[in-house]
C-alpha cells in the first residue's frame, strides 16, 4: 500500500508540469474565448446600442448559464492561481521581453477589471441589480469617460494583448504556424478596433438619447448600479479587500521563494559542465536551462520552458545514470525525433549530481531552422568499431626540424593512415595533433565494421612502411606508430556550432579505443585490441597474447589482444558482388603508391 502511494506521487511529481501546462493552457482558452465573444458583442454597436443589448441576452445565455459560469471562473480561478504559481516556480526572473510582457500584463487585469466584474456579476447575483449595455455605456463613457473610460481601454488592450500573446506563445512552435499566422494577425487587430469603434457608436448613441429624451434618462437612472447605493459601498469595499489580499499573495509568494532559496542551499549544490569546459554550479533540482539562464549562457529555447519546441535539448555526456527517467512530455517531444537516452530537454531534466552536456541546438534557433534538422543532426546511437592511431617519438622529429618539415612530415603521415582507412572501409574522422581517430560502421553491420577496422590496421602497417621506404632520406628513423581499436555503441551526430559542426561519435567506446592505443606504448607494440572486435568479426585472434586490463569507470576487466606487428593480422577477404575475392585492400594493391 505503502508503495504504491509513493508510486502515485512520483508518478504525479513527473506530470506534474504537464498538467500545470495544459491548465494554464485550457482556462487560458476558455478566458480568451470570453474576451473574444465579448468584443464580438461591442462590435454590434457599430450597429446600435440596442443590438449591443441583444447581442447581450445571447452573451448572457451562454456565460450565465450554469455550465458557462462554472467555466468562466474556474478557468479564471485555475489561470490566476497558475500565474502565482509561475511566478513561485520559476528560479530566476530572467526572461524573454515578450514573455517578461505577458506576464505583467496578466497580473494587471485583476486589478482593472474587478470594479467592472463586481458592478455586472456580483451586483446581479446579490443584490438584484442588472446592468445592460446602456447603464454601462452611460456610467462609464458618458458620466466619466476621462477615469471609467480611460481605465476600460487600458482593460481592454491588456486583456487583449495578454490573450495574443500566450496564444503566440502556443502556437508558434507549431509547424505550420507560419502558414495561418498573418491571417492571425489580421483578426488580432481587427476584432479589438471594429469592437472599440462599436464602443464609441453605442456611447454615442446613449448621449444623444440622454439628451433630448428626459424621461428614458430619469429611467436609466432608476435602475442599474447607481440606483442601489448599497450595492455600491459593498462592491467599493470588496474592491479595496481584493487589492489588500493580491498585495498579500504577492508578498507570500515572494517570501516563499526566499524560503526555498535557503532550503536548497542547505540541499548541496551540483555543477553542469558545458563543452568549453564551464561548470555552471546551482542547487539540486534546477532544470539545466536554469542553469544556463543563471550563468548567462546563451541556450535555445523557443518555447521558454515549456516542453514544446526540443530547441534546448542537449546531449548528457556524463552523468546521465544520476538523472529521472524522461516525463512524459519530455518523451511527446523527443520521441518524434528518434533522439536516443542521452538526449534530454535542457528545460527539463533537473540533475541531482555533476553532468556534463552538449547542447545540440545553436542559440539563435528557431522553429523553422529546427524544422530543417535532420537525423544525423539530432544523433543516432549504433554500434562502431573505432580506431586511433598515433605517430611514435613525435616530440624528436619536432624538435630536430623545421616547422615546414614538420607539416610536411606529418600530412604523408595522414595521408598513407588516411588513405589505408578508407581502402578498408572506414571513415578518418578527426585529426587529433599527431594522431587520428576513424570510424567504422556508421551504415554496415557490426560484424563487417570490425573486420574492415582490422583490416586497417594491416593496411597502415603496408602503407606507413611504403611511405618511410619512399622519405628514407628525410628521416633519420623510420616513423613508428601505435594503433587501439574497440568496438561498442556510440551516439554518432554533428556537433559543434554553425560552420565548425561536424559529424563525429562520442560515447564510452572512444575513450577506451583511445586508451588501448596509449597502452600499445607500454605494451611496445603496434597494435592493442579488444577481444570484443575479434569476436564481433569472426576473426581468430588467438596467436596473439592476451591479457586482462581495467579501464577507469568499468567494474568488469577488458580482455586485450596484444599485436607485435600490423601485418600480422590475417587478411580480410572481403567478398565482392560477383562472389570473387576482392584484392582492392589487398596491400599489394598499390593504394598509397597512387595516392602520392
Ligand atoms: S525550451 Fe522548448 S522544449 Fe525546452
Amino acid at each position: 500500500m505503502t508503495l504504491s502511494w509513493k508510486t502515485a506521487w512520483a508518478g504525479l511529481v513527473r506530470r506534474g508540469p504537464s498538467i500545470v501546462r495544459r491548465l494554464r493552457l485550457g482556462s487560458g482558452l476558455v478566458l480568451f474565448s470570453y474576451v473574444s465573444f465579448h468584443f464580438l458583442n461591442h462590435s454590434l454597436g457599430n450597429i446600435s446600442f440596442e443590438a449591443m443589448e441583444q447581442g447581450a441576452v445571447v452573451h448572457e445565455w451562454v456565460w450565465r448559464s450554469p455550465v458557462g459560469t462554472l467555466a468562466l471562473y474556474g478557468a479564471f480561478a485555475i489561470h490566476f492561481s497558475l500565474a502565482f504559481w509561475a511566478i513561485y516556480i520559476r528560479r530566476h526572473l530572467r526572461m524573454g521581453w515578450i514573455e517578461g510582457l505577458r506576464i505583467c500584463l496578466g497580473f494587471l487585469i485583476p486589478l482593472l477589471v474587478l470594479q467592472h466584474a463586481l458592478f455586472q456579476r456580483f451586483a446581479y447575483t446579490y443584490f438584484d441589480v442588472h446592468q445592460i449595455y446602456r447603464h454601462v455605456l452611460f456610467n462609464i463613457w458618458v458620466s466619466n469617460p476621462q477615469v471609467a473610460g480611460v481605465r476600460q481601454i487600458t482593460l481592454f488592450t491588456v486583456a487583449w494583448l495578454h490573450g495574443c500573446i500566450g496564444l503566440y506563445l502556443w502556437l508558434r512552435v507549431k509547424r505550420h504556424f507560419h502558414l495561418v499566422a498573418p491571417f492571425l494577425l489580421i483578426v488580432a487587430f481587427l476584432l479589438p478596433t471594429v469592437a472599440l469603434l462599436g464602443v464609441f457608436q453605442g456611447a454615442r448613441q446613449v448621449e444623444a438619447k440622454a439628451s433630448t429624451d428626459r424621461a428614458w434618462l430619469a429611467d436609466l437612472r432608476k435602475t442599474g448600479a447607481g440606483a442601489n447605493p448599497q450595492a455600491g459601498a459593498t462592491v467599493r469595499t470588496i474592491i479595496l479587500w481584493s487589492w489588500g489580499g493580491y498585495a498579500g499573495a504577492f508578498a507570500l509568494v515572494l517570501m516563499a521563494r526566499g524560503v526555498r532559496t535557503l532550503v536548497e542551499r542547505r540541499g548541496g549544490t551540483i555543477r553542469i559542465i558545458y563543452p568549453d569546459g564551464r561548470a555552471v554550479r546551482i542547487p539540486k533540482g534546477l532544470s539545466v536551462l536554469d542553469a544556463s539562464r543563471r550563468a548567462g549562457i546563451p541556450h535555445a529555447s523557443v518555447c521558454g520552458g515549456r516542453a514544446r519546441c526540443s530547441t534546448c535539448r542537449v546531449r548528457v555526456l556524463l552523468g546521465s545514470e544520476s538523472l529521472a527517467p524522461r516525463s512524459p512530455a519530455e518523451t511527446r517531444v523527443l520521441a518524434p525525433l528518434g533522439a536516443d537516452r542521452s538526449v534530454r530537454l535542457a528545460c527539463q531534466v533537473r540533475p541531482i549530481a555533476d553532468i556534463s552536456i552538449w547542447p545540440l541546438v545553436p542559440p539563435e534557433m528557431t522553429v523553422r531552422d529546427q524544422d530543417r534538422l535532420n537525423e544525423a543532426e539530432t544523433g543516432s546511437e549504433r554500434f562502431v568499431a573505432i580506431l586511433f592511431v598515433d605517430i611514435r617519438a613525435s616530440t624528436q622529429l619536432v624538435e630536430s626540424r623545421l616547422p615546414y618539415d614538420v607539416v610536411f612530415i606529418l600530412n604523408r603521415f595522414f595521408e598513407a593512415v588516411g588513405s589505408a582507412i578508407i581502402a578498408a572501409g572506414g571513415t578518418p574522422n578527426q585529426f587529433i595533433g599527431d594522431g587520428m581517430m576513424a570510424i567504422f560502421g556508421s551504415e554496415i553491420p557490426a560484424q563487417e565494421a570490425c573486420r574492415q577496422a582490422l583490416e586497417a590496421a594491416r593496411l597502415i602497417d603496408w602503407h606507413l612502411a611504403e611511405m618511410n621506404r619512399t622519405l628514407a632520406n628525410e628521416l633519420q628513423q623510420p616513423i613508428g606508430f601505435g594503433i587501439g581499436i574497440h568496438a561498442g555503441d556510440v551516439i554518432i551526430g554533428t556537433m559543434g556550432y554553425r560552420e565548425h559542426a561536424q559529424t563525429t561519435a562520442i560515447g564510452e567506446a572512444v575513450h577506451t579505443a583511445s586508451r588501448l592505443q596509449d597502452l600499445t606504448k607500454e605494451y611496445a607494440c603496434q597494435l592493442v585490441v579488444s577481444e570484443i572486435v575479434g569476436a564481433t568479426a569472426g576473426t581468430a585472434l588467438d596467436d596473439f597474447a592476451s591479457h586482462e586490463i581495467q579501464i577507469r569507470g568499468f567494474s568488469a576487466p577488458l580482455t586485450i589482444r596484444v599485436v607485435g606487428s600490423a601485418a600480422a593480422l590475417p587478411p580480410y577477404d572481403r567478398p565482392s558482388p560477383s562472389g570473387e575475392t576482392d584484392r582492392s585492400t589487398d596491400p599489394a594493391a598499390p593504394i598509397y603508391a597512387q595516392s602520392t
